[in-house]
Parts: C-alpha cells; structure tokens; sequence
C-alpha cells in the first residue's frame, strides 16, 4: 500500500497545472488561420446547416493522424469536430508537472484549416484521469481538491480559448441502473467525494471564468430510451437542470450522448416531453455521441444497415422537431472505429463487427447516412432558435 500522498505532492500536484499565463495564451494564431469550409454540397453537414443546424464527428486522433481518406471523409462530411480522448485529462496531464497537448493542438488545426468548429470533451468525469489523480483527490482536503480542479480547467480551457464553442464541463455525472445513488443522483466519483456534490457548479463557473465564449454543456448518458430507468433519469436531470438554472449556474447546453440501443424501444412521446421541458428551461440541447449498436438486430448486413437507419430516424425525427436542439455529433463516422466493437457488453452474439456509423469500412454512404440526410432535410429551421441561444 503506497503511502498517503503528502499535504506537499498534493500542492505540488495542483501546482503542477500553474502553466506560465504565455504558456496558456495559444489564441486563433496558435492553431492557424480559419479556412474556407471543406464539407461538400451533398454532404450531411450541408443538409444540417440549411437547417440552421451542425452536423459533425469525433475524432480519434489514431485514425487521424494515420489515413488520409479518414482525414478526407471528415473534411468532406463534418462542421463540427470533437476530440475522443485528446483533451481528455488522461491524454493531457499524463504526469505531474507534464501537460500533452499536441494531440488536441493538431486536429484543432484540421479542423480550423477546413473551416470547421471544435466542441471539448471534456472537462470533468469520473473516468479517463490520469493514475496519478484519484490519489491525490482522495487524500486531498475539498480546498485542495477545488484547487486542483480549477487549475485544470483553467489549464486545458485556458490553452484552447477562443477555439471551443461548447465545452463538455462534467460527464456522466448521474448514475445508471446499477449505480448506486449517492444524494441526488450523483454517481460515485473522485470529484463527488473529495469536493463533494458541489463539484458540479463550481466546474461551470470556472470554466465560464476561463472561457466565457465556449457554452458550458452537461454532458450525459442513457437518458435517451424507453425503459422506467431511463425515464426516472430523465426526471433527475430536469430538476438538477431546474435548481442549476435557480442558482444562476452558468449552463448553456445538455448533452445527450445518444449511444442508443438495438434492445430498447425509443419512446418518442417521452423522448419530446424531455427534450421540450429543457427547451423551455432557455438551454441548447446537443447530440453529442450519436451511434446505433446494431446488437439486437439481424446479422444480414442490408437488413442490419436498413434497421440501423430507421432506428436512427425514429430517434432524430422528435429530436429534431425540438428547436433548442443544435448540432448532431456521432461518435466518429467510420464503422470501424466505433468503440461498441472493444466493450465487453456491446459485443454481437454472432461475433461480427457492429454497423454502428453513417460509413462502412470503405467510406461509403451507408443507409444511416441516408437516414440523418433525410432528417436534417425533414426538419424545421433551427436558425432562429440558435441565434437566439447563442446570445444566452
Ligand atoms: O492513446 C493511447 C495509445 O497510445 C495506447 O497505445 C493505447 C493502448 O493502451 O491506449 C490509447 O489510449 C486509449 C484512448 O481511448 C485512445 O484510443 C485509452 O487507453 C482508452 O481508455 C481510451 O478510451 C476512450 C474512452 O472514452 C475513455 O477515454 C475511447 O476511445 C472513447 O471512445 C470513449 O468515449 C466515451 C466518451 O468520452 C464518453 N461517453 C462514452 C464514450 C464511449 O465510452
């Protein structure tokens, strides 16, 4: 058993984040010029803006940095960007001391070079910190533990502002099914125990200290699908949202990850009631994670893709139909990358990889694209409500 980390490493940790203010000061001439727009006349993006609407990726930057026709079809498809894991503290503090940014520096550059946006993800989440952290947040005091969440935030926001126009400020921080409920929905987390449920707030209104620009979203899991759970989870999330809006919290989005499942049913009357009572809360509402696991469904591949792409439909048709929603981001575009394929419970029966995104191993427009294509076409303008959102 290591021992405790001392009063002097925890400081010495936090301290670590104190990045030289020149050091922060990346601004737009760090991340080069904002080019023309890249995506095509036909592409999903060009059917989202006539709406009013984003249409976008995440990003993982392996397959980026490694295949041009990956680089292509995103450039050709997205106006919005994200990074999977690249601004994630686990890729940027790997050590105390030690902050990593080039991953996150480089698509931010594609993405600016083709006239793109960036949303971060994220900022504050219960998982991907580096081994170093939950230590030093156990034994920190909650002053401590303040301090070393404002100076990440301060840190990683710092180092992009001007650049994110939504950033994830906290994940996933209700719990699931299984999860046990620790006073008001919140999930267990290093952040939950050593500041305690205040964590929350105080993640929004640093990061609107440090980058007022950016929308600070709460960004959240399985509140998506009809099932009694996720309906409960639902009711949670619009009395938080409810008390945060009360207290003057600085939230200008929530985020459905929208990671939806072949084995619940999308109850569209509640998913509507959902989405309409955050509307009239006076946030933006986002799409953040977007993708079908195909598990339940056939293995037939135009079977499997035509059941992929009503599902989708079903889903995006109400979610649409919601004028606070602004951008649809799936949670990367290529089939295989998505990570359904390495999670122990999202693995097909029959063992085949899953069709979960708008392209096929070979780039290709799949029936899913079709689907979301069709959808931004279906949609109502979105125009006026962003514009007006946007000056909220
Ligand atoms: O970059 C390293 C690489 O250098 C190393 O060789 C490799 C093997 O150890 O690991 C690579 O890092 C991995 C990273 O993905 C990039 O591939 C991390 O170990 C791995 O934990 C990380 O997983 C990501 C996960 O979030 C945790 O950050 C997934 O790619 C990413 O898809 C997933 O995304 C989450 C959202 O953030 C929140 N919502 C759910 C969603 C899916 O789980």
């Amino acid at each position: 058993m290591p021992p405790p980390p001392s009063r002097r490493s925890i400081l010495a940790g936090a301290a670590s984040l104190g990045l030289a203010p020149a050091a922060r000061a990346a601004g737009p001439a760090g991340f080069g010029p904002l080019g023309r727009p890249s995506w095509a006349s036909d592409s999903l993006q060009a059917a989202a803006s006539a709406k009013g609407l984003m249409y976008g990726c995440e990003v993982p930057f392996h397959r980026f940095d490694g295949t041009v026709a990956y680089r292509q079809a995103v450039a050709r498809e997205c106006g919005i960007l994200v990074c999977g894991t690249e601004m994630k503290m686990e890729e940027v503090l790997p050590a105390p001391g030690r902050s990593e940014f080039s991953r996150g520096d480089a698509i931010l550059r594609f993405a600016r070079a083709n006239g793109q946006r960036m949303r971060g993800h994220t900022l504050v989440w219960h998982a991907a910190l580096p081994p170093w952290v939950a230590p030093l947040l156990g034994r920190a005091s909650p002053v401590q533990a303040e301090d070393f969440m404002r100076r990440w935030i301060e840190t990683v926001a710092g180092h992009y502002r001007g650049q994110i126009v939504a950033w994830d400020v906290v994940n996933e921080i209700l719990g699931n099914e299984t999860d046990p409920d620790r006073g008001g929905g919140l999930r267990d987390s290093p952040w939950l125990a050593s500041i305690g449920p205040g964590y929350v707030d105080l993640a929004f209104r640093i990061l609107h200290e440090t980058d007022p620009a950016a929308a600070g979203t709460w960004n959240e899991d399985a509140v998506e699908q009809g099932v009694p759970w996720m309906e409960a989870k639902r009711t949670k999330v619009l009395r938080r949202l409810e008390a945060m809006r009360a207290r003057g919290v600085p939230i200008r989005r929530f985020g459905l990850q929208s990671h939806l499942t072949s084995t619940i049913p999308i109850d569209q009357g509640q998913l509507r009631r959902f989405l309409r009572e955050i509307g009239q809360m006076g946030l933006g509402i986002a799409i953040t994670e977007l993708d079908i696991d195909d598990r339940a469904f056939p293995s037939d591949v135009a079977t499997r893709d035509r059941k992929v792409a009503d599902f989708a439909r079903r889903y995006l048709d109400v979610a649409l139909d919601e004028p606070a929603l602004l951008d649809v981001v799936t949670w990367d575009i290529y089939d295989p990358d998505t990570w359904l394929n390495d999670h122990p419970y999202r693995k097909r029966p029959d063992g085949l990889a899953q069709r979960a995104l708008p392209l096929d191993a070979q780039y290709r427009r799949k029936p899913l694209w079709h689907a979301m294509k069709a959808a931004f076409q279906a949609a109502p303008d979105h125009t006026a409500a962003r514009e007006r959102l946007r000056r909220g």
